[in-house]
């Protein structure tokens, strides 16, 4: 949600700022813009759109400052306009600011600056509101202005501030909303995340909340809320900034599909020994904390949320414990029942979605144990927890998540496994053939993605449908909600889910002639009653993609087109059947001219309510 990137150092600010930004485009991009310290004065050039538009603004302006601030965009108040682009300036233009997150009492500060210090505003943003502040409260110390300001400023944001007064520092704030300061060799950075530098530094500080920092060129300094300077570790990225590229892939997201075999991989192998036992390397779950568990809290957004679902599915069935899943914005409004004997697991591949995390507080507020299942090493989510369960995707760069989920379903088995075993209510040999399966997933997602070829032609027949419902039982269920979020996000198709039993309660209303269901019937148990719910499309006239594995052929008997995925044990069939429907539906969108890496009106990471 927004990007920022700041430098101080002797390159050319301008050519870091746009390199780093574009890193960060999956995080906003609606619009973009910098602020340069040049020729003694801060020049803002900015621009609605794409940060292609921001360089063609400014190719021929041959800027050569050596410190400044850049942002891209996902618009929160004000349409996606260039005035309303940041960064944002006070009157007399000697003070920019760039902002991600919102600041919630921007009308009453905005309202108190008109009125007392006759401002006159350019934009419709909040942020406008913060440049005023520090403007007006300036006398001769950009960092004590911006305390001033931040005092007065409610809301979850990080800020970057440069001052025609003050060439030689950036100022930038962190609450609630990501920000890291980079480490260079005379030249400092700021950034939302850490792609957007992996190019010039390695060593950062993960800025904590309500913390301030100043940079200059040879220096980084860390203050906390009282104005104490506080020391903070080096982070070491060990992560290799070309896992952040595309790599011949035409989009982040096809390589992200690709990249699921060795993502599921690495979570296993951090996670089991040679045994097969499942290693907790810090984690503090012990029996005793497992027997004091009456239920199990699993609350997340988008994606996350989805591998939740098949997250209830597989605790209830192993661990033997009562799950609830929800949504982390509705959960912290509705007083849910949580308390010291609840485990709350947040779900976030970001670790920064501001819902999730503020659920996490809430349940934290009521005692709970709180462990995470995270992407982001030392993200907001990770932080806060009391355990984190890391999934080991690797960068994940396109707006549509994937190897993130299929990462984040491996950890629910995981956990699943380790409270049954752990409470001594699993048989070993089930044990082991659990492991023994998920062992077995990136061969046989391989298998899958080797198919590739096919689904692209089944992909265009498809394209030009304006409907598709999905349709599924127990685990299939949950896949069906992933299936169809990832092509509605990517390819604007009307899609929907729902769970097949139920489609007969009124949904069915809406099948048609022609009417594309896309009906999952992985689970041998379950696969009879698929059939009839597949029955009971068809005869309305519906066109049917079943999916199923290898060995259920009856499925053809039913289905128009069939995707077939390899022979498994039912409870972990959700690794595999998400991987078509994910091609599926890279390819419907990519015949459909859409840009899939960065879809119209989302953003990768949400850090506003
Ligand atoms: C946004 C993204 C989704 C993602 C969700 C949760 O809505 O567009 O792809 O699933 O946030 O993100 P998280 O980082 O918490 O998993």
């Amino acid at each position: 949600m927004c990007g920022i990137v700041g430098y101080i150092g002797d390159g050319n600010a301008t050519e870091i700022i746009i390199d780093g930004l574009k890193k960060l485009e999956y995080r906003g991009y609606d619009s973009s813009g910098i602020a340069v310290y040049e020729d003694h004065k801060i020049l803002v050039e900015k621009v609605k759109g794409r940060i292609a538009n921001l360089e063609e603004k400014i190719k021929d302006k041959k800027f050569t400052s050596h410190v400044g601030i850049g942002h891209t965009r996902w618009a929160t108040h004000g349409a996606p306009s260039d005035v309303n682009s940041h960064p944002h300036s006070n009157m007399d233009n000697s003070i920019a600011v760039v902002h991600n997150g919102i600041i919630e009492n921007y009308i009453e500060l905005k309202e108190w600056l008109i009125k007392n210090h006759n401002i006159v505003f350019r934009s419709e943003t909040d942020t406008e509101v913060i440049a005023h502040l520090i403007s007006v409260f300036y006398e001769d110390d950009l960092t004590d202005a911006v305390y001033k300001a931040v005092e007065k400023m409610r809301g979850a944001y990080a800020i970057g501030v440069v001052s025609a007064n003050e060439p030689d520092k950036i100022v930038a704030v962190r609450r609630d909303a990501p920000l890291i300061a980079g480490l260079g060799d005379g030249c400092n950075f700021i950034a939302s995340d850490i792609p957007a530098l992996l190019k010039h530094v390695r060593k950062i500080y993960l800025i904590e909340n309500n913390e301030t920092v100043v940079l200059t060129k040879n220096d980084v300094k860390i203050y906390n809320a009282d104005r104490e300077e506080v020391k903070r570790d080096v982070f070491n990225v060990t992560w290799d900034a070309d896992a952040a590229e595309k790599e011949g892939y035409d989009h982040f997201m096809l390589k992200e599909i690709h990249e699921q075999p060795k993502g599921i991989s690495e979570t296993l192998n951090r996670r089991l020994d040679e045994d097969g036992m499942i290693k907790l390397d810090g984690i503090k779950l012990s029996k005793n904390d497992l027997e004091k568990f009456n239920k199990v809290y699993i609350v997340a957004c988008g994606t996350a949320y989805h591998a939740g679902l098949v997250g209830k599915f597989i605790i209830e069935k192993l661990a033997k414990i009562p799950v609830e899943v929800d949504v982390a914005s509705e959960f912290r409004y509705r007083d849910p029942f949580v308390d010291e004997n609840t485990l709350f697991i947040a779900i976030s591949q970001s670790g920064e979605t501001l819902d999730t995390l503020a659920a996490l507080r809430e349940a934290k507020s009521k005692g709970a144990r709180i462990l995470s299942v995270v992407n982001v090493v030392g993200s907001s989510v990770a932080r806060e927890s009391d355990d984190v369960f890391y999934t080991w995707a690797g960068p994940e760069i396109a707006v549509a998540s994937t190897k993130a989920y299929t990462t984040q379903l491996v950890c629910m088995y995981l956990i699943a496994l380790y409270m049954a075993k752990t409470k001594e209510i699993i048989e070993k040999e089930l044990y082991d053939k659990y492991i023994e399966e998920l062992k077995e997933i990136p061969e046989k997602l391989n298998t899958i993605l080797n198919k590739e070829q096919d689904i692209y032609e089944m992909a265009k027949d498809l394209y030009k449908r304006e409907q598709v419902f999905f349709i599924g039982r127990g685990p299939d269920a949950g896949v069906s909600y992933e299936g169809s979020l990832k092509l509605k996000e990517i390819s604007y198709i009307n899609s929907f889910a729902i769970a097949a039993g139920e489609l007969k309660h009124g949904t069915i209303a809406l099948i048609e002639q022609g009417t594309l269901v896309i009906a999952l019937a992985t689970q041998d148990k379950l696969f009879e009653k698929m059939l009839s719910n597949i029955q009971e499309v068809k005869a309305r006239g519906a066109y049917v993609i079943g999916l199923a594995k290898e060995n259920n052929k009856d499925i053809e008997t039913q289905s128009d087109r069939v995707i077939y995925i390899p022979q498994c044990m039912d409870e972990v069939s959700p690794l595999l059947s998400v991987v078509p429907l994910q091609i599926l539906a890279y390819y419907i969108s990519k015949l459909r001219g859409c840009d899939i890496d960065k879809p119209k009106n989302l953003a990768k990471s949400v850090t506003v309510e």
